[in-house]
């Protein structure tokens, strides 16, 4: 089966909810259908702006999908300042970002805490993008290999085979994060082929063969077409470039570049 390729704009902590509606609005003008067809393109605002944006795709019909960039897992409780799986699922959240290197890193949470937002978020009907890698120093070590699988075996503790097909890996490297500094597309391929082997290992190699692995870290409209050519590439997850309509637009249609 064919890999549907997906984009998503990972927002971060920029766009209050009225910054969210027109950054939207400007990327949809920018995209036609063909451009939906090609990919499933995804955007992940903060939380405040995720109701502002699902009433605007669902009032506008557009194709996008909506996507969170972290969640708790508990369902609901005295948990001051969390959001649950039920709460995004209630705002027709399709996607959600888990263990992102910015969340590991200043937030602390660790392989064990990913593993229960992915699972939290598949027992919501919702589709988990697990984040793995790993920093320059462990890859100067030469330990990259081992921080991504530790990463792999954590976030996907307990997700039965048949919910895979609702996984989505992103690679994204920490040194490549914000820095300007991409992976050559032979090392993401690499790493990408190197998660969907260890996917085939724990699972099956059907399973491992749809899975998709997005690569992120400083994606920009100049890179995106070198990425996307790669086997094991199956799309983008955008940082800083999704913040900019032309750029993310331009990132989207990879396939016309
Ligand atoms: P940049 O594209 O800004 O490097 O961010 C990548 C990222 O962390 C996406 O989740």
């Amino acid at each position: 089966m064919a890999r549907t390729p997906i984009i998503v704009g990972n927002w971060k902590m920029h766009c209050d909810h009225l910054a969210a509606i027109q950054l939207v609005q400007q990327l949809s003008y920018r995209l036609d259908p063909k451009d939906y067809d090609t990919s499933e393109l995804v955007v992940a605002p903060p939380f405040t702006a995720l109701r502002s944006i699902q009433t605007l795709i669902q009032g506008d019909d557009l194709p996008l999908g909506l996507g969170a960039q972290n969640v708790f897992w508990e369902s609901e409780g005295a948990f001051t300042g969390e959001v649950s799986p039920a709460m995004l699922a209630a705002l027709h959240v399709a996607y959600v970002i888990c263990g992102h290197s910015e969340r590991r890193a200043m937030f602390g949470e660790d392989n064990q805490d990913v593993g229960r937002k992915v699972r939290a978020v598949l027992a919501h009907n919702m589709r988990p993008i697990l984040c793995v890698g790993e920093t320059l120093e462990q890859r100067e070590a030469g330990q990259a290999n081992d921080v991504v699988v530790r990463q792999l075996n954590g976030g996907l503790e307990g997700v039965q085979a048949a919910q895979m097909g609702d996984v989505v890996i992103a690679y994204e490297p920490v040194w490549a994060i914000g820095t300007g500094r991409t992976a050559l597309p032979q090392d993401a391929d690499e790493m990408c082929g190197i998660i969907r082997g260890h996917v085939g290992d724990v699972y099956d190699a059907a399973i491992a063969g749809d899975l998709r692995v997005q690569y992120g870290g400083s994606v920009k409209p100049a890179n995106i077409a070198s990425l996307m050519d790669c086997a094991h590439v199956d799309g983008a997850l955008v940082g800083g470039a999704s913040l900019d309509p032309d750029d993310f637009a331009t990132i989207c249609r990879w396939h016309r570049l």
